[in-house]
């Protein structure tokens, strides 16, 4: 495959500043890294959010490309490297440096976290997975300590799968990209019932997925907290809220019985008393990159192909935004004003022109 020595990418012009399309140069991988040709990369909350609010701290370096989710062909393997050859269609995670964003024409990733896209998952589907499937299975498996999980054992893992059967889980926001990614993990892992909160069009989308009872999100407090308690008697030990707002928190902490998790997408914005009965509430970090998730990820990442080939985990439903990466930017905006709903937005760099 030839690679040329220059790129489109999509990025931020200075702090806080607007979007542009610029070209940046091609990176070389390094040992135990690869280069991916971008065919296909989703839109994230995440990068409004760095661009427009007090998240954009996480950014080193301007123009700052961004970009989380990327699905493409390998273009170039660094030494050591043999899980992979030059053709190969992948998916993976991106992060927040120039070298490592999605959002541009040729991206590089370290071996171990990434995987094969399986024969039945197109470019724009197998993009729709890696940020959304990591934050639900960060939050529910991993380690609590630092690294933001509830401890569940994961359904990949030796008596994983069914562990929590007949164990009722609530998630709000099932209609979310995480959220998606949160019933059909708690599906694999058993719980019953999967009781979530969306909007109603979002029915169907979320019952095919494994959700046993979608809630009206626009219900008040009081009354997704009865609904809750009239579907079920249990003690709710595990709520993962995937929208995480101050909307949101409320009820979450509210339908959690004592003891239980409360696993947030976003800061804690709770009010100290509104946490009583030693629940306990956290946020976590839905990134495979960095050390705290690394090995978690790295294990995630060696049966994700499976998990997707079979059908266990279905990508989110996609829309493919025609104009290569400047159409990121109308698409961002979307996402800023709350206008997308049940569906991952998709560019393709390889569109771009210039
Ligand atoms: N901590 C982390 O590492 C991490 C990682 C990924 C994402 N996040 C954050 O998690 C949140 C979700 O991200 P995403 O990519 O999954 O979002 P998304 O798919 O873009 O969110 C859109 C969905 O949110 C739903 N929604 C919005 N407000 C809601 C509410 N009050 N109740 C229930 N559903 C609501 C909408 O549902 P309906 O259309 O059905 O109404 C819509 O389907 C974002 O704030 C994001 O920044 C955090």
């Amino acid at each position: 495959m030839s690679i040329p020595t220059k790129q489109q990418a999509l990025a931020i012009l200075t702090p806080q500043g607007a979007w542009g399309v610029i070209t940046a140069g091609v990176d070389k991988p390094g040992p135990g890294e690869i280069l991916v040709r971008v065919e296909s990369t989703a839109l994230n909350p995440i990068d409004w959010k760095v661009q427009a609010t007090a998240y954009s701290a996480v950014l080193k370096e301007y123009p700052a490309i961004l970009g989380s989710d990327s699905a493409g062909v390998v273009a170039a393997v660094g030494e050591g490297v043999t899980k992979f050859a030059v053709g190969d269609r992948v998916l993976h995670q991106g992060f927040f440096t120039n070298r490592l964003g999605t959002l541009k024409q040729y991206v590089i990733i370290y071996a171990d976290i990434v995987t094969k896209i399986p024969e039945n998952l197109t470019f724009d589907q197998a993009a729709s997975v890696p940020l959304g499937l990591a934050t639900a299975a960060i939050g529910l498996y991993n380690k609590r300590w630092e690294s933001g999980g509830a401890e569940l054992v994961a359904p990949w893992k030796e008596g994983g799968r069914g562990k929590y059967a007949g164990q009722p889980i609530f998630i709000a926001g099932g209609s979310s990209s995480v959220g998606q990614y949160v019933i059909q993990l708690a599906k694999l892992s058993g719980f019953s019932p999967i009781i979530t909160t969306v909007s109603a069009h979002n029915n169907d989308l979320v019952k095919g997925l494994g959700a046993t009872h979608p809630i009206d999100r626009k219900l008040s407090d009081e009354e997704i907290v009865a609904a809750v308690k009239k579907i079920t008697p249990k003690p709710l030990k595990i709520v993962f809220d995937a929208i995480s707002l101050k909307a949101t928190q409320g009820f979450s902490v509210d339908v959690l019985s004592p003891g239980g998790k409360l696993v947030l997408v976003l800061n804690n914005a709770l009010p100290k008393e509104r946490i009583t009965g030693d629940k306990d509430v956290w946020t976590t970090y839905g990134t495979v990159h960095g050390e705290l998730n690394r090995e978690f990820g790295a294990e995630m990442y060696s049966y994700i192909t499976e998990l997707l080939s079979s059908g266990d985990i279905k990508p989110n439903l996609t829309e493919s935004l025609p104009g290569g990466l400047a159409a990121g930017i109308e698409g961002l905006r979307r996402l800023q004003n709350d206008e997308v709903s049940g569906r991952k937005l998709i560019v393709h760099p390889q569109e771009t022109s210039g």
